[in-house]
């Protein structure tokens, strides 16, 4: 018996491996350049084996392969390109988009409702539901939202203040945690219209989720991936991208926030009431509709929408101020600039922290500019061919071929940003910009797929900028090294330990 299941696995793994084998000639095939695959895991060894993040191991290859405009690589046996030139780039992400819509992450809009969203969808599909979203997105509607999540960083204040008071460490702060805090209260107000107070209160129940969201364990990761690279496995083992008790919480509360408004006629002014509009009217109701947007949206869709907002918009802006306050902590003369700039613009808005005071403020958007360069949460931007697309060397790529943009790379290329390493914001002066390829600093992706929240995500981030600029002088702990260690399990590229503060209160 032990003899025949011994001959049976060492027959599938030899069927395996001949399959692995025949799929590693693709590019070759194609007369794309490669880097040499190894089996099982193709060009990904590193990460997946390893543990280095996913967006590092793409960096590496760039590195090595950087005088080709695009490479050949695998994701087990899966073939990718590797897009090593900014303007073949814009070329995926703009000029041809119709081939590249799609970003090629499955999703099961049965068996998991919430990962039917804006980030996963495609097609058509994609098409409709984002020229309903993006109007929640524009300037007018920011500025509506712009008194809440002020209103939800003045409570960041007093939480600091009052923590720095009590707290037994002096003036010490660990703010990782503490502006995923702040973040997650500004996405549920701003989102769900609801006050998750996760300042005061760590343990609530959104905030135990993004927990679970940001902190998966290897094996669900590797699920995730297994997932990515091959979705028809992943719906026949009904992979699901949200925990299902998470899922029923979330959907439980956006059924229950939206019949209580629509019960009492409230508005508040926030995306709910957006989405609202959209599960009734099938567009927003100070714009047109279109051919693209007359259908409502159901309960499902709109609960899917909610929650690509959360998961979307939370860590990724959180990280961003959080490491913003650490280079500024070990940047102290970029932080006076920083403040001197924060000053000067409130008083010419009479001690205001208004809309335009924000937008004012470029000195502050070079600083968030330059820590996205260095620390992009999102580091490899990803498309998938819907149709047979003829390639720069004539070749003809087949459809459902992986593409993978790997932004963290160039925005570390020596060539481009010398000493890249070094944090230093006069990069992003226009004269600088104007000197480079507009593609090798995509923080937020391009194209028509460009972020739909980062208009909304820059603003939140120079918001929780300013206040603490404004109110204190910071330095980094003893407890903090000057150089950050990446997490390398999580999907975000994100720092993996704690980031301790000394803070000063400025009188
Ligand atoms: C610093 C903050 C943020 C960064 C760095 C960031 C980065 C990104 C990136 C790189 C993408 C992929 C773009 C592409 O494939 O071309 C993306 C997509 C997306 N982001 Fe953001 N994001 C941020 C904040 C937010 C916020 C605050 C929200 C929502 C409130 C949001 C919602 C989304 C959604 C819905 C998508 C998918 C868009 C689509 O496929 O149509 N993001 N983001």
């Amino acid at each position: 018996m032990l003899s025949e299941i011994l001959w049976i696995f060492t027959a599938l793994l030899v069927a395996v491996y001949v399959y692995f084998r025949r799929q590693y000639r693709f590019w070759k095939e194609l007369g794309v350049p490669f880097v040499t695959p190894t089996f099982p895991l193709g060009n990904v060894t590193d990460s997946v084996a390893v543990g280095t993040h996913f967006s590092y191991v793409m960096r590496n290859l760039y590195e090595r392969t950087k005088h080709e405009k695009y490479i050949g690589i695998y994701f087990f046996q899966s073939p990718c390109l590797l897009i090593n030139c900014p303007e073949i780039a814009k070329t995926i992400l703009v000029r041809d988009f119709n081939y590249f819509m799609d970003r090629g992450v499955f999703y099961n809009e049965k068996l998991d409702p919430l990962s039917a969203n804006l980030f996963f969808m495609e097609g058509q599909k994609w098409r409709n539901l984002r020229a309903k979203i993006s109007p929640t997105f524009t300037s007018g509607k920011l500025k509506i939202l712009f008194h809440t999540v002020t209103a939800v960083s003045e409570e960041l204040l007093n939480y600091i203040s009052e923590s720095l008071e009590v707290s037994s460490s002096g003036k010490y702060l660990e703010i990782k945690d503490l502006m995923a805090r702040f973040t997650t209260d500004v996405i549920g107000c701003t989102a769900f219209g609801i006050n998750c107070d996760s300042l005061h209160n760590p343990q609530n129940e959104f905030r135990k989720m993004g927990n679970r969201l940001v902190n998966i364990t290897k094996s669900r990761a590797v699920a995730l991936f297994l997932g990515m690279i091959n979705r028809t496995l992943a719906q026949k083992l009904g992979l699901r991208f949200t925990l299902k008790n998470d899922a029923d919480f979330f959907m439980n509360v956006i059924r229950q926030t939206i019949s209580q408004r629509e019960q009492d006629k409230i508005k508040r002014n926030d995306f709910m009431d957006l989405m609202i509009q959209l599960k009734n009217k099938g567009h927003l109701e100070d714009t047109e509709s279109t051919d693209e947007g007359t259908e409502a949206l159901t309960f499902e869709e709109i609960a899917a929408q909610c929650w690509v907002f959360y998961f979307a918009g939370f860590e990724t802006s959180s990280t961003t101020i959080t490491i913003a306050l650490h280079q500024l902590s070990v940047h102290e003369d970029v932080q006076e600039k920083a403040r001197e700039e924060v000053r000067r613009i409130l008083e010419k808005h009479d001690g205001k922290l208004t809309y335009e005071a924000v937008m004012e403020m470029e000195y502050l958007s070079q600083i968030v500019n330059e820590t996205l360069r260095l620390f992009p949460p999102v580091g490899t931007i990803h498309r998938i061919s819907n149709q047979d697309y003829r390639l720069p060397n004539g070749a003809i790529m087949p459809k459902g071929t992986f593409i993978v943009i790997p932004s963290l790379a160039y925005q570390y290329d020596e060539d481009v940003f010398p000493n890249a390493h070094h944090f230093d914001p006069e990069r992003f002066t226009d004269n600088a910009r104007a000197g480079r390829h507009n593609f090798s600093f995509i923080p937020f992706g391009e194209g028509p797929r460009i972020c739909v929240g980062m208009r909304f995500g820059q603003m939140v981030v120079k918001i929780a900028l300013a206040q603490i600029l404004s109110r204190y002088h910071f330095t980094l702990s003893e407890r903090t090294s000057t150089e950050l260690e990446i997490n390398s399990t999580a999907f975000l590229h994100t720092p993996k330990n704690d980031i301790w503060l000394n803070l000063t209160p400025i009188h």
